[in-house]
């Protein structure tokens, strides 16, 4: 049995990314690991979230992760922000966080570019409050989309430089985790790129989203010209339509629209609305519980409470050795 960490950013609902990247993970590792999933609400405050918009959106990742079936009682099951202990172990690590290594990170150097009026400390440091998250449990599987490979090696680089700094074997190293033999890049419907809601709402399928809603994006996924000669090779766009189905459809229907390409009799809008009708026979089920869950706050109160006391007693016990590592010593 290993120990297992990861958590998504509460920025509203989940889509499917987070889902193919990550819960889906979550759920089997559960039966076989030492669990510990959180939501990272302090990750979240890169982008100043309104308080009220805040508690919203770690009330429904949580709401999400229960009705996917997160089970807390088979992992622990908590809110980043519940566990001051990480934002201690972050401000040490910071320490030894150059900025020239974390200048280089793919996913900083992306927001530079995206949001250039918004470049706070806080995302310079993502990835040590990342690695904060991760080493306090000791972990060593981190199931991750292929998004956050950069981050599990900034992971290893800190985790070592501490035990190397204080001549101690006191983190393992954490590696980047999928059941398949890769990790998973879901694109979004914009023909280009990985699915994220910060390209866009209609770009991204969300675990809430109802049929029409489904078929109404999927309808305007954005798709390159129909194939003229036969077994040509296949534009982004088009590869990205066959990677969502890869991710919901049966393997008959994925060869029946492998052969259509391959004939160049291909129909996008056929393809599309299979695509539509199987993300909604997937999600159907974990929607309507999502309306169940929702509606249970004591069990979601019971859940996160258990969660946040496992979390910190695994957390504090870390903090603690590495504050005497360190060379912290109390007086009393
Ligand atoms: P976040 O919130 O952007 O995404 C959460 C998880 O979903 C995966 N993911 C995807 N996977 C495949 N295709 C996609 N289109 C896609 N979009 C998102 C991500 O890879 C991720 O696994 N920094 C993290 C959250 C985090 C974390 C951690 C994760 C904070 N601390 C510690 C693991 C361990 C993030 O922003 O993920």
């Amino acid at each position: 049995m290993e120990t297992v960490v990861s958590g998504i950013r509460s920025t509203g609902n989940l889509h499917l990314g987070n889902y193919f990247g990550a819960l889906k993970n979550f759920l089997r590792m559960q039966n076989e690991h030492n669990c510990y999933f959180f939501i990272a609400d302090l990750h979240s405050l890169t982008t100043h979230p309104h308080p009220a918009d805040l508690h919203k959106s770690v009330r429904n990742v949580l709401v999400e992760y229960l009705a996917a079936g997160l089970d807390p009682e088979k992992c622990t099951l908590y809110i980043q922000s519940d566990v001051p202990e990480i934002s201690e172990l972050y401000l040490i690590l910071n320490m030894n966080a150059y900025k020239g290594e974390l200048e280089r990170v793919p996913s900083f150097k992306e927001k530079v570019r995206s949001q250039p009026n918004n470049v706070n400390a806080g995302l310079l440091t993502y990835p040590v409050l990342m690695t904060a998250d991760i080493i306090i449990h000791k972990a060593t599987k981190v199931p991750v989309g292929k998004d956050q490979e950069a981050h599990l090696e900034m992971a290893r680089n800190l985790g070592n430089r501490f035990n190397n700094m204080y001549e101690v074997d006191f983190f393992p190293e954490p590696y980047a985790f999928n059941f398949g033999e890769q990790l998973v890049k879901v694109p979004g419907l914009d023909g280009k790129g990985k699915m994220s809601k910060s390209s866009g709402e209609h770009t991204a399928i969300f675990l809430t989203d109802d049929e029409a809603t489904i078929t109404k994006k999927m309808k305007r996924a954005v798709t390159d010209m129909s194939p003229t000669e036969a077994n040509a090779p296949k534009p982004e766009s088009i590869q990205n339509l066959f990677d969502l189905m890869q991710l919901v459809s049966s393997k008959e229907t994925i060869a029946h629209f492998e052969s259509t390409w391959k004939e160049c009799s291909i129909r996008y809008g056929d393809m599309k609305m299979q695509i539509a009708k199987d993300m909604n026979s997937y999600i159907a089920p974990i929607r309507q519980r999502i309306k169940e869950v929702d509606a249970d706050t004591e069990f979601i109160a019971k859940a996160v409470k258990i969660g946040e006391e496992k979390a910190r007693a695994s957390a504090a016990k870390t903090v603690r050795e590495a504050k005497e590592i360190i060379g912290f010593r109390k007086f009393y």
